[in-house]
């Protein structure tokens, strides 16, 4: 009996007292975060790139770096869910180890337009680059919009090779030889040449089979 009510008592205490109450529901409401969070930090599926996926090579990262800048995720995901009609439409369902090179991460799921993240080799690069130009010339019902200016813009390729170190920094294994090659990998290329680059990759490490 005198212990229920002084139980009875601290609730009142935390009921009453809204700054208290407040720290406590943040505690409790962390723990589910973490137990959710914290072991996906070590579970090898999760960190460890898939067989073949490597640091994305210099135009295909100028390409990457368009697709953030024009906002293409807001209308296209990368992410094949595990749903069989999603994997009879677009193939394997997407893994966390075909994504540990992107910062930050593209899979989404807003889906205006469909899912990228098999397009790569779908298409012809001269067919990307109609549609990126006028989306209207190759699917006359799309209401994609146009990106003429991608086909006059250069890329610039110290931005590049420091947007690589920058990466090294972080962990991508990329080698010194391939941050010093950068520069001439993207020379004389325009931007729509990147984000064809990078497009035609996406999915390339997929795991076979739907
Ligand atoms: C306002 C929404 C919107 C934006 C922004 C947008 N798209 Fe699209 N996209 C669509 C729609 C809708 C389609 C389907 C019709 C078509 O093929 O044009 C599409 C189709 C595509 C396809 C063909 C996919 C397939 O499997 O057939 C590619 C590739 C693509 N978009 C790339 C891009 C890129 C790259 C950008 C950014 C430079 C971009 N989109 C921006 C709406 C959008």
């Amino acid at each position: 009996m005198s212990d229920k009510k002084s139980s009875g008592n601290a609730h009142e205490k935390i009921e009453k007292n809204i700054g208290l109450m407040a720290v406590l529901i943040a505690v409790v409401v962390s723990f589910g975060g973490l137990a959710e969070i914290v072991p996906l930090m070590y579970q090898a599926e999760a960190i460890e790139p898939l067989p073949g996926v490597k640091p994305y090579p210099a135009l295909q990262l100028a390409g990457r770096d368009i697709y953030v800048r024009e906002g293409c995720y807001n209308c296209h995901s990368q992410m094949v869910r595990t749903l069989r009609f999603e994997t009879e439409r677009y193939g394997h369902y997407s893994l966390a180890g075909e994504s540990v090179y992107d910062r930050p991460f593209q899979w989404g799921s807003k889906r205006t337009g469909p899912d990228l993240a098999r397009v790569g080799g779908r298409y012809s690069d001269d067919w990307h680059r109609v549609h990126l130009l006028n989306p209207r010339d190759v699917v006359p019902e799309s209401n994609m919009p146009s990106f003429p200016w991608l086909a006059e813009a250069r890329i610039d390729g110290r931005q590049i090779t420091a947007h690589m170190t920058a990466l090294q920094r972080l962990g991508d294994p990329y080698t010194d030889a391939q941050i010093r090659q950068a520069q001439a990998d993207v020379a004389g290329k325009t931007e729509l040449d990147a984000v064809v680059a990078y497009l035609q990759a996406l999915g390339k490490h997929a795991p076979r089979g739907g």
